[in-house]
């Protein structure tokens, strides 16, 4: 049993007891990252519990292992049988999923051959990603000092294990100094995405999210959400921005399945909008809550129920 009450993990195709999903300390992705994950939440309903997105974030799994030609040792209708199978075993209500596919333990070149893939999903309850009162009252940002990964550096549109790091940096400097979430910007500039979400700014009831060029993982909130916000009449572009437009932007707001939709009330001393959670920001928030728990029936097909 963990500390957070779950008994078992899905590892390498079977549900074993929590504390047997284990490695050896020369597994080669802890040497150099060369893993790659997912971040998935179940939500309940009226009508029980279900998991959001389940296959738009196995399938990206499957393109993050492929971009760095991890081999995956299950199949996909393995892995997402694994994600439910392991919500069920431990009981859980509302929980995060963490599915992740990994280089294991075998000779430490650099270039791998004959290692072994691991595959693990576990899941624990977790809570608002970014604190309690982060949905309501927003929160506070800077602008990093370390830029994004560039996409010629590392394929950016993958959740490769050791690219991380670049978010570990960012996330905490902001937390040094005092900040709750790190904004990067790209290397050109122009605004990125945060530690672990994806930056939607609102000006004249209009939203703006930074394009695939700006190096961001092209999250799947973000997606939700952009469709969410076509299906209520406003209008969506992708496209780049500037640091100066996101200090003078009407509102502000942070998307990702840990964080889901964080109003930003503060930005190195800018008070975004009226300081607080903006209107279509609220409106866009709860939309998506409620399409995660099943209050929107056009939206049916991104639940799996568990
Ligand atoms: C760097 C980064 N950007 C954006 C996101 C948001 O992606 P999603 O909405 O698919 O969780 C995440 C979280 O997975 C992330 O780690």
């Amino acid at each position: 049993m963990s500390g957070d009450g779950t008994k078992s993990i899905w590892w390498n195709g079977a549900l074993v007891p929590h504390g047997d999903a284990k490695v050896h300390v020369l597994t080669h992705a802890i040497h150099y990252g060369t893993g790659v994950f997912e971040g998935i939440r179940a939500y309940k309903g009226p009508e029980g519990l279900a998991i959001f997105r389940l296959e738009e974030h196995i399938d990206r799994l499957f393109q993050s292992a492929s971009a760095y030609k991890i081999e995956m040792a299950h199949t996909r209708d393995a892995v997402i049988q694994g994600c439910i199978d392991v919500v069920r075993d431990n009981d859980l209500d509302e929980c995060y999923l963490r599915p992740i596919a990994f280089i294991g333990f075998g000779p430490l070149g650099v270039y791998w051959k004959d290692n072994p893939t691991n595959t693990a999903v576990a899941a624990f309850p977790w809570g608002t990603y970014l604190g309690p009162e982060a949905l309501e009252k927003g929160i506070r940002v800077t602008v990093s000092s370390w830029t994004r990964i560039h996409h010629a550096q590392f394929p950016t549109t993958a959740k490769g294990c050791g690219q991380y790091l670049n978010s570990v940096l960012a996330v905490r400097e902001a937390h040094e100094k005092g900040f709750d979430e790190a904004l990067l910007l790209d290397r050109h500039g122009n605004v990125a995405e945060g530690s672990g979400e994806n930056l939607f700014l609102v000006n004249d009831g209009s939203l703006r999210t930074p394009g695939l060029d700006s190096s961001i993982l092209p999250g799947i909130t973000r997606e939700s959400v952009m469709e969410l916000a076509r299906d209520a009449g406003l209008r969506v572009e992708v496209g780049p921005i500037t640091r100066g437009e996101v200090y003078t932007a009407d509102e502000a707001f942070f998307t990702g399945t840990a964080a889901e939709v964080t109003p930003i009330r503060e930005v190195d001393g800018h008070v975004i909008g009226s300081g607080g959670r903006g209107p279509i920001t609220e409106q866009l928030q709860s939309g998506y809550l409620s399409a995660v728990r099943g209050g929107n029936a056009a939206k049916d097909h991104w639940l799996t129920r568990v």
